[in-house]
């Protein structure tokens, strides 16, 4: 049983993506429930234009992440929480103090490196009450050929915090599949290259738990 969260500073980073897809990803795995603790409720939103019955449970758990986390966590295999985009709210403190991985997107631009010293920042205090929390950096929306891209290594280097080998990089196929209400490994060949990296995080993640 692992409890998953997706953590960050920034609105925009890819928390709702990466939860999303990495839920869809997990449940292949074992029984996989998706908590939405943002009050932007936008998992919630997806899950609602889905529609069917295949895919991930989406559950409200705005009001009170950790009781839904209690009550879940001996009947699922895997719990990934979807956190509001800031590092300092309620919501973000209840997820880090009861999960056991937290996943942290972030863009390859300097405001958004920058901003992810707070998270780091709140870790450090997730510690002193869940003391065995994991913690991964997940560089979202990479464009390769870009020098922004490439600097990112160096930048990435000075965050204390592991990175995920598995760089996601932006592409179409992510709009599209929450568009259709679908996850990039339910939306065909046109996300082939996007679920197939999906998968490899998703290995990586369920390595740490
Ligand atoms: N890898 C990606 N490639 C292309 N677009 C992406 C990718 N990740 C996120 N997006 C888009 O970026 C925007 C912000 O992502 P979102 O998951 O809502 O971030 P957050 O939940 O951190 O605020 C959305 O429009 C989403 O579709
Ligand atoms: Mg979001």
């Amino acid at each position: 049983m692992s409890v998953i969260a997706l953590v960050g500073n920034k609105g925009g980073a890819g928390k709702t993506t990466l939860c999303i897809n990495l839920a869809s990803a997990l449940l292949r795995r074992g029984s996989t429930l998706l908590l939405d603790a943002d009050p932007q409720r936008s998992s919630i939103q997806w899950r609602d234009i889905a529609g069917r019955g295949d895919l991930v449970e989406v559950v409200d758990a705005v009001e009170d992440v950790q009781a839904l986390v209690r009550q879940n966590r001996d009947n699922h295999n895997y719990l990934i929480i979807d956190c509001p985009p800031s590092a300092q709210s309620e919501q973000t403190r209840l997820a880090l103090a009861c999960s056991d991985i937290a996943v942290i997107p972030v863009l390859p631009s300097p405001l958004d490196l920058w901003a992810s010293v707070h998270v780091e920042q709140e870790l450090e205090w997730a510690r002193s009450v869940n003391p065995d929390i994991r913690a991964l950096l997940v560089v979202n929306q990479l464009e390769p050929r870009t020098r922004l891209s490439r600097l990112m290594h160096d930048a990435l280097a000075e965050i204390a915090l592991p990175v995920a080998k598995t760089a996601i990089r932006r592409r179409m196929a992510y709009r599209n599949a929450i568009l259709q209400g679908r996850s990039v490994l339910d939306a065909g060949s046109a996300a082939s290259d996007a679920a197939e990296e999906i998968k490899q995080l998703t290995e990586e993640v369920v390595k740490l738990s």
